[in-house]
Order: C-alpha cells, then structure tokens, then sequence
C-alpha cells in the first residue's frame, strides 16, 4: 500500500467561483509540511476540500488516501480513515458538551465504545498535558471558549482521534507565549512516524517549534513554490511580492 495523502490536480469551486486551479501535493507518514501564502490564496480551501465540506465543489483532479480514491467521500468516511482538520475558525456548538462531542468522534472514528467514565478520565490526563482546566469537560463545545481555548480544544480533538494525516490551519493564531509552546510540545508528543502533519500557518514562530521538513507557498490557488524550512525565513524578510505565477517552474 502507497501510504500517501495524494493531492492531484485539484481543481476546486464554491458558488460557481473558481478559487483552487490545480494544486498538486504529496504528504507522507512521518513529514511535517508548512503551507503558506497570502491571505485569500486558498489555504483553507484546499484544507476544508481534502476534508470533503459540501460546500466546496471538487470540478478536476483527485485526492487519493493511502491509494484509494477520496475525491467525492463523505466527510465522515474521510475522517475514519484518518484524515483530520483543526479548524482556523473553530465553531461553536451550543448545549453540546466538548465531552460528548469528543466521545462520539472517538467512537465514529475508531469503531470501539469506550465507557463515558473512562473517556473522562483519558480526557482529563490529556487536559492536564494541554493546561486546560477540566471544567471545559462539562462546557458546550467552544461556546465562549477564547480564541486560544478554541484552539486548544481543536489540538485536544487531534491527539484524541490519532490522525494520520493532520491539517492544521492557523492553529498558531490566537494562542500566547506560553500556550503555544504547551500545543506545540503536545503536538510533538503525537507526532510520529505514522502522522503527518499540515501547518497551514503565516508565521515564522511556531516553525521554529515545529521544524517543517517542506515549506509550500501558495498563491491564487496554486502551489507556486515549495522548498524546504529555509523557504519560511526567506519569506519573512522578502514577502510574496517578489513571487508570482511565474516561479511555478520553480517549484521542485
Ligand atoms: N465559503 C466560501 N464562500 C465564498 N467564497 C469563499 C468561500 N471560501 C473561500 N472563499 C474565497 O476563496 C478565496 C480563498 O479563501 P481561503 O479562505 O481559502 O484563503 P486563505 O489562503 O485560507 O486565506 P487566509 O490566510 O486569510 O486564511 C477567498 O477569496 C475567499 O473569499
Ligand atoms: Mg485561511
């Protein structure tokens, strides 16, 4: 078996409005990708595609998990087979309790039931590891969270469903100091020859926790460059300016 998270030529469009024009990537088990880029390029509509939201439309190309063909899945189907997304904006979800919810992503993606008592304890120990306070167990999911909050509860779901291929979009956006340097040594912690991961993110910082071993920059669209960590600090001191559709050659 291919273990690979192959994006072939994706072609992607919401209400009639082309916004991916044939984005081409490979991902394997155990590599930690960067994708980067200005804002509007498409990001997280490569993100919330590969994830198989209803609302964006796959019109050419395919993705294909582990070499089985993914392009038209239903989100559900995607997510048992191990393909997950922490959300830029996470949503809320009144009179949901973050427990329930994270019990019934547990079961749906792992197919065991696991007693509710047991599922808190497993939930507290992995809480503590995140400093996040238990009461956030009984809370309805991300109502009022804080912006960090939210973010943590979305890298709390990841470590929970054991992901083998983790898209992370703006997880660093929003969380302090301190609290990026506890997720990124959760993430760490998770992270293994089995997974891969996405950061999808606009700052040099949590690269420096995380060393990407490919940095992507995409732009109207397109994977315009990929390079590796060095791409990333290059970036900072020049921008996208200096990039157009032109470098695509350039690409590796
Ligand atoms: N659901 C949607 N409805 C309408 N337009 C959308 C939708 N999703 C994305 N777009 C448009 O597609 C383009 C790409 O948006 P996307 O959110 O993928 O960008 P991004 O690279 O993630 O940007 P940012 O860095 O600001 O998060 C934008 O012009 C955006 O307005
Ligand atoms: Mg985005």
């Amino acid at each position: 078996m291919t273990r690979v998270l192959a994006i072939q030529n994706l072609h992607v469009s919401v209400d009639e409005k082309k916004i991916l024009n044939g984005v081409n990537l490979d991902v394997k088990p155990g590599e930690i990708h960067a994708l980067m880029g200005p804002n509007g390029s498409g990001k997280s509509t490569l993100a919330h595609a590969l994830m198989g939201h209803p609302q964006y439309h796959i019109t050419q190309g395919n993705i294909l998990l582990n070499g089985e063909d993914i392009t038209h899945a239903a989100p559900e189907v995607r997510a048992r087979k191990g393909l997950f997304m922490a959300f830029q904006h996470p949503r809320e979800i009144a009179g949901l309790p973050l427990a329930h919810f994270l019990r019934e992503a547990y079961v749906s993606r792992f197919g065991e039931k696991i007693s509710v008592a047991k599922f808190r304890e497993l939930l507290r120990i992995l809480m503590k590891e995140l400093a996040m306070d238990d009461k956030f167990i009984d809370r309805p999911l991300n109502e009022g969270f804080s912006g960090g909050e939210k973010k943590k509860a979305e890298i709390l779901q990841m470590i929970i469903l054991r992901p083998l291929y983790a898209l992370l979009d703006e997880t660093d956006s929003g969380l302090d100091i301190d609290a990026l340097t506890i997720v990124t040594a959760g993430l760490k912690r998770f992270f293994g020859a089995e997974t891969a991961i996405v950061i999808i993110t606009h700052y040099q910082r949590i690269l420096k926790f995380i060393e990407p071993d490919y940095v992507h920059i995409m732009m109207k669209g397109e994977v315009v460059k990929s390079g590796d960590k060095d791409l990333a600090h290059e970036l900072e001191q020049t921008g996208f300016k200096h990039l157009s559709h032109d470098t695509k050659a350039s690409r590796e």
